[in-house]
């Protein structure tokens, strides 16, 4: 799309992401989660060894590298030129030939080659303002083959707006001390303020309009959600 009023996803990048250094740090930031889940959810879905999987805002590929030695093809989509430089070294060292990284965001990822059987993407999403969340899942949507699997987490909120001083609260009061290792009060503060993090139930209906059939939803903490859905 190349029209006037497209957003810019990179100046909506977070400008951490774009910054090599913060970039070295980010796992043991991230604390590098188990990506074990979502692979069990793929495998739920028939991803196998000729699968294809895109990975959204793939970062430095805690899920792409995971996946690439079960499935045929990951194509590593970011728009960091930062994460992208480390990733492509990382899928080097591991010597796995089938990644394929491309700077790209989720409104302006062109793929190519047969559809996609899985999309993977992990707080990413919520880089874009929810009208541009609504055509970025519509995009994704038509990358998939038909019944191919979404799995999509995020920081998403399973309140009601009366709730939210609370819940955030009480998110904040648990944050990080160290922000070498982990995402402190002021990160979560930055976030809720310069980011767009959306509520479930403004997200859940975007999922189907765009075409998905949500198979599961799990929420902790009432603030990270984690969906698998199914194209129709
Ligand atoms: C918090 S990191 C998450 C990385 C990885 N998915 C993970 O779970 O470790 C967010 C990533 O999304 C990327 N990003 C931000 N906006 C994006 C967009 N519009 N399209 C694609 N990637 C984007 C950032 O560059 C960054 O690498």
């Amino acid at each position: 799309m190349t029209k006037a009023w497209m957003i810019d996803e990179l100046a909506h990048a977070g400008p951490e992401h774009l910054d090599a250094a913060f970039v070295a740090g980010f796992d043991r930031k991230q604390g590098y989660p188990d990506p074990a889940p979502d692979l069990a959810a793929f495998r739920e879905h028939g991803v196998g060894r000729a699968s294809t999987v895109v990975d959204l805002g793939a970062g430095t590929g805690r899920l792409t590298l995971a996946a690439a030695p079960h499935v045929g093809r990951v194509v590593a989509v970011d728009v960091s030129p930062a994460m992208l430089a480390l990733l492509r070294e990382r899928a080097a060292k591991a010597g796995l030939a089938n990644v394929e990284c491309v700077q790209a965001g989720f409104l302006s990822y062109e793929h190519a080659g047969p559809p996609a059987d899985a999309v993977y993407t992990r707080n990413a999403l919520h880089q874009l303002p929810d009208f541009w969340k609504a055509l970025a899942l519509e995009r994704i949507a038509k990358l998939l083959r038909p019944g191919g699997v979404l799995r999509l987490r995020d920081l998403i909120f399973d309140f009601p707006p009366d709730e939210a001083e609370a819940v955030l609260d009480d998110w904040l009061d648990d944050a990080a001390a160290d922000p070498s290792r982990g995402y402190t009060r002021e990160d979560f503060a930055e976030h809720l303020r310069t980011e767009f993090s959306t509520f479930r139930w403004l997200l859940e209906p975007m999922l189907t309009a765009a075409g998905f059939t949500i198979v599961t939803a799990s929420f902790e903490r009432s603030v990270y959600g984690a969906y698998t859905c199914v194209k129709a």
